[in-house]
């Protein structure tokens, strides 16, 4: 049973899973986000054959320093420590599509056409250097003309971000270039770095995008403690940082949909199939995943669409329009919710609420005790968990901790009440309207 199913649900068609994007139709919203994974042909083929919905093949570029690739350049973690192990991190030093541009051009016609034959979705992904106006023209145009359905430009490639950064301004210069002379659609994929993020977003619709691409990965460093070296190549790579990335591209979006109602390719951290309905329901057109392919294999795919449809059908949703952008609509600022807050310089004992442990379902591990800071747990004689609650702060922490659900945070007045029980929002936040 998926996360988060409490019910048995119907049948389920597959088709449920279809979606439109830009007026294309998908089978299913995963598409496989720019990398190796979609380098040529015959890995096109075999990343279809998984399932995807839709590809983005690896960024290409003319521009020769940019495709300097450095051997080994794929560094997994796992053998530095198991937390990067489970969360599937791993550096890299991933360059550009290596092939000249007759190489890259003269296989395209075979990808559009397997990519048409499959009902999948092709993007193509390029970047060339900011001032060359000239050549990212150039390449829209020829991409457009080899049959391509959409142009993700890549704003946001680790191995030209220093040169973009400087030149942000010139995006918008490069988008209107390319949308006066090629009649194509274009979206721009950004890093997770990139300010003022709203400001670039409304500069990039007034151009004219299509859509947002949020985000390339991270750049990062690791030290091999028990070497005392840099762990695999001795500089600063791109660093995928596994499922720890996936808050942070979650909080950019939602960024990005308060400016802006252009559909948006939600990357980052997915490895599952509760991972990719995250991207949905804060209202993601579709989601890209790329770190789990190498981490997991192509099979990975099929497990995330696996998870969908069975969160779908026991939810009993019939179409990704049902709950695409549910949870967005209760969003609201960080100021907005302190605004609201009725206790916002309490000290215990005057902290609002505190936690209540359910006997029946400790099972005496002593976590809380460890990790409440203040002290509010004790081992009793008889073994049970004592409660101090004077001390307690209405942190909430102790409620995620422990392991088997047995603590939940209730009203110190009316300790019938549950405020939070360690399930969706917590009960203080929610309005009367939305309830
Ligand atoms: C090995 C590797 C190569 C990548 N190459 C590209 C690329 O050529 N163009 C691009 O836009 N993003 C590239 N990315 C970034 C991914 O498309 C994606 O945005 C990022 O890794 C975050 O998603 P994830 O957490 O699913 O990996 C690459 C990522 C990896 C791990
Ligand atoms: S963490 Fe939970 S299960 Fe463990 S002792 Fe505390 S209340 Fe009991
Ligand atoms: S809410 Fe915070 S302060 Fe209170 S018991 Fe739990 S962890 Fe300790």
């Amino acid at each position: 049973m998926p996360d988060g199913c409490t019910k048995e649900g119907g049948i389920f068609s597959p088709s449920a899973l279809q979606t439109r994007f830009l007026g294309f139709a998908l089978r299913n919203p995963i598409i496989s986000a720019s990398s190796e994974v979609n380098l040529d042909k015959d890995l096109v083929i075999s990343i279809i054959k998984a399932g995807v919905g839709g590809v983005v093949l690896k960024t290409w570029t003319s521009e020769q320093a940019f495709k300097i690739r450095i051997r080994p350049y794929q560094f997994p973690l796992g053998r530095i420590n198991e937390a990067y192990k489970a969360s599937g991190s791993f550096l890299s030093l991933s360059a550009p599509d290596i092939r000249s541009v007759e190489e890259y051009l003269s296989q395209l016609p075979q990808v559009v056409e397997i990519c048409k034959g499959n009902g999948v979705l092709l993007i193509a992904s390029f970047y060339e250097r900011p001032k060359q106006i000239g050549k990212w023209v150039e390449n829209a145009r020829r991409l457009k003309d080899a049959g391509i359905d959409i142009i993700e430009l890549n704003f946001s490639s680790p191995s030209a971000v220093s040169e973009f950064r400087a030149n942000l301004r010139l995006a918008g210069v490069i988008i209107r270039s390319i949308l006066d002379q090629v009649d194509v659609k274009v979206g721009v994929k950004i890093s997770p770095d990139m300010e003022p993020l709203e400001q670039l977003v409304e500069d990039w619709e007034k151009a004219g995008i299509a859509y947002i691409a949020a985000h390339n990965a991270f750049s990062g460093i690791v030290v091999d403690t028990e070497k005392e070296e840099p762990f695999g190549a001795p500089c600063i790579s791109g660093y995928a940082m596994g499922r720890a990335f996936l808050p942070i591209s979650l909080a950019r979006i939602v960024r990005i949909r308060r400016v802006t109602d252009l559909p948006i390719i939600g990357i980052g951290g997915v490895f599952s199939g509760s991972d990719a309905l995250q991207y949905l329901l804060i209202g993601c057109e579709l989601v890209g995943v790329s770190s789990a392919v190498f981490v997991e294999g192509r099979k990975v795919i099929s497990h995330i669409l696996d998870e969908i449809s069975e969160w779908m059908s026991c939810k009993g949703y019939r179409s990704l329009a049902d709950f695409k952008g549910k949870a967005f609509r209760l969003v609201e600022s960080t100021s907005e919710v302190k605004s609201r807050e009725q206790f916002p310089f309490a000290v215990p004992p005057l902290t609002p609420f505190i936690p209540k442990v359910k006997k029946d379902l400790c099972i005496r591990c002593y976590k809380c005790l460890d990790t409440c800071i203040y002290g509010v747990f004790e081992e009793a004689d008889n073994g049970d968990v004592k409660v101090n609650d004077a001390n307690c702060y209405s942190c909430g922490f102790c409620v995620g901790i422990c392991p088997n659900g047995a603590i939940v945070l209730v009203q110190r007045k009316a300790t019938d009440t549950v405020v939070w029980s360690g399930r969706g929002t917590a009960e203080t936040f929610k309005q009367k309207e939305r309830r």
